[in-house]
């Protein structure tokens, strides 16, 4: 992975002054680095029964596809506020510069699934958690948890359960 973090640019002040914001466009652009990507996130999951990716938007959609490919499990996209076209259940939640909503279509997981939620950055995890708790709300086999990069700083894991096994490829 040191490879992927070296793809890694840090964008200083961005969305808003003293945010060091890691963006990960400039990996998911490089040949190599998306290939790692796809290849350390698979084995993590190659033997636990996945059977679907929840992707948040926008950029959990890129590596959650490759996840949910890689794994033959479906991918289910977990979207911010009157983007998905049917019935939702939703829920708000605050993150690192501001507060959000997030909604995931009610038909989407059901009591059988095996699910890993996937984002590319895990920070003050209230995206996580929130999503976390959209999904609980299936009653699904099993919740995993994963982020391609971890901002340890801001404390995101500590707002995870501990069942949902938390891993990050990444962590700052
Ligand atoms: C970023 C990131 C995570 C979230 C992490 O997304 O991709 O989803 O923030 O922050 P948190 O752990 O503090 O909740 P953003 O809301 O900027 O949306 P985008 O991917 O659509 O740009
Ligand atoms: N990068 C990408 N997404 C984020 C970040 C970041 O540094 N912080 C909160 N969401």
């Amino acid at each position: 992975m040191e490879y992927v973090k070296t793809k890694i640019r840090d964008v200083i002040d961005f969305p808003q002054k003293g945010v060091i914001f890691r963006d990960l466009t400039t990996a998911f652009k490089d040949p190599k680095a998306i290939h790692i990507l796809g290849w350390n996130l698979s084995q993590i999951y190659r033997d636990k029964g996945v059977t679907k990716v929840v992707g948040i938007e926008s950029r959990g959609f890129i590596c959650g596809s490759i996840l949910a490919f890689e794994l033959g499990a479906g991918f289910v996209p977990a979207r911010k506020p009157g983007k998905l076209p049917s019935e939702v259940i939703s829920t708000s939640y605050d993150k690192e510069y501001g507060k959000d909503t997030i909604e995931i279509h009610s038909d989407a997981i059901t009591p059988d699934d095996v699910v890993v939620i996937h984002d590319d950055v895990l920070a003050t995890g209230g995206t996580m958690a929130a999503v976390y708790e959209l999904v609980r709300r299936f009653n699904p086999r099993k919740i995993y948890i994963n982020a391609i990069v971890e901002l340890s700083d801001l404390g995101g894991r500590a707002k995870l359960p501990a069942e949902a096994e938390t891993t990050a490829l990444i962590t700052y």
